[in-house]
């Protein structure tokens, strides 16, 4: 059906989307440079900053204001305002430190979202979720005071983990699961949160326990997930559920690695099982949910297509080119073809949902 009317833009929220998709042009500028490739932009400080910026500055900022949306408070947006200028900061000529300082600060107002909304909701979903926040604040933190990236990754791998745990835990109800379905995610989404300061402080026992806890929490969302019986259906249905469950088949293989090798921080391993979260897992999930998402963020809709398997199917393969034969048999040329796949991949699908977006607004 054709859109009579022009659908509103919400202005500030666009506005606050602007500093999320800088991140990730600028994160995946960096992404290059990391893989040891000639990149459009070749600033010192980009490989550094690469995963605060992604984490935080990219997928954490339009976490913030999906949920300031839902809140729909003006001091709300404080947090996704916060994330995302301290990405803004992060590629600035300041000290970096500026930039991290400000980061802590967007996910404080992050978490004081969810004071908010549980305040609203005392609910399972809204406490995995908060969980997610409490370990954001403690990732950022330690990187203010100067814990490098691979000592503090468990936090930002259990930020986001447990933030799409949360969501996926809301959405169980749909199903109607058995009751104990629910305490089953909450156990597994507390035992990995547990695990997460423990590899901090003890990395020899605490890594496998990170591993353990992915893995439960995989079976336990596979097992009640609608998303089972979803890839049934057609259209969006099926490509969400699609992108859910080789999302969940990534987080089984970051589980795995961290179970078996345990602590891991450089080389092939810590590659594997960061990219097998963040791109495998996490941005397979924001592809599933972005159709959903960024309309009730930008109050214009996004609607399905088909061309939008091809960048989720491009992810999976590049990635698994790059982890499965690059990392795994420490091929480079793997990695490097596999990582700039993977880059196109996303590329390709920031393309088609700005277009799918403009497209409703020129018809309207
Ligand atoms: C889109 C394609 C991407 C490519 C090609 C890429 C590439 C890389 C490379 C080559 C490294 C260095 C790995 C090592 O030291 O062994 C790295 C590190 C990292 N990446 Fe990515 N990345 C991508 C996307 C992402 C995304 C989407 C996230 C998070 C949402 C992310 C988070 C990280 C983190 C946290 C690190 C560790 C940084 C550090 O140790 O300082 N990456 N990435």
């Amino acid at each position: 059906m054709e859109i009579a009317q022009r659908a509103p833009v919400g202005t500030r929220r666009l506005v606050l989307l602007v500093p999320a998709g800088l991140a990730l042009l600028a994160g995946l500028d960096a992404a290059l440079l990391l893989l040891g490739l000639p990149a459009p932009v070749q600033a010192d400080r980009l490989p550094q900053v690469h995963g605060l910026l992604m984490v935080l500055g990219f997928v954490g900022t339009l976490i913030a204001l999906e949920r300031a949306v839902a809140l729909g408070r003006g001091a709300a947006f404080s947090a996704p305002a916060l994330l995302g200028a301290g990405g803004l900061l992060l590629l600035s000529p300041l000290p970096v430190t500026v930039g991290q300082g400000v980061q802590l600060a967007g996910t404080l107002a992050y978490g004081a979202l969810y004071v908010a909304i549980w305040r609203r909701q005392q609910a399972a979903p809204v406490a995995v979720q908060a969980l997610g926040a409490v370990l954001a604040v403690g990732g950022s933190a330690l990187w203010l005071v100067g814990v490098d990236v691979p000592t503090l990754a468990p936090f930002l791998v259990g930020f986001l983990v447990l933030t799409i745990a949360g969501e996926r835990l809301e959405l169980l109800r749909v199903g109607f699961p058995p009751a104990h379905a629910e305490p089953v995610v909450v156990t597994a989404s507390l035992a990995l949160a547990c695990a997460v300061p423990v590899a901090l402080l003890w990395p020899a026992v605490g890594y496998p326990a990170l591993g353990l806890g992915l893995l439960a929490l995989v079976i336990a969302l596979v097992r009640y997930d609608v998303a089972r019986r979803m890839v049934r259906a057609g259209g969006l249905p099926r490509f969400s559920a699609l992108a859910m469950l080789t999302g969940y088949a990534w987080l089984a293989v970051a589980g795995s690695i961290w179970l078996v090798v345990g602590p891991v921080a450089s080389g092939p391993g810590y590659d594997a099982v960061l990219h097998a979260v963040f791109l495998g897992f996490v941005l397979s999930m924001v592809m599933a949910h972005a159709p959903v998402i960024l309309p009730a963020v930008l109050r214009r809709p996004l609607p399905y297509r088909p061309a939008m398997l091809v960048p989720l199917a491009a992810l999976h393969v590049t990635l698994a080119l790059r982890i499965l034969v690059g990392d795994a048999h420490g091929s480079t040329a793997a990695v490097q073809v596999g990582g700039v796949g993977n880059i196109l991949a996303v590329l390709g699908f920031l393309g088609l949902a700005v277009h799918g977006t403009l497209r409703t607004k020129a018809r309207a």
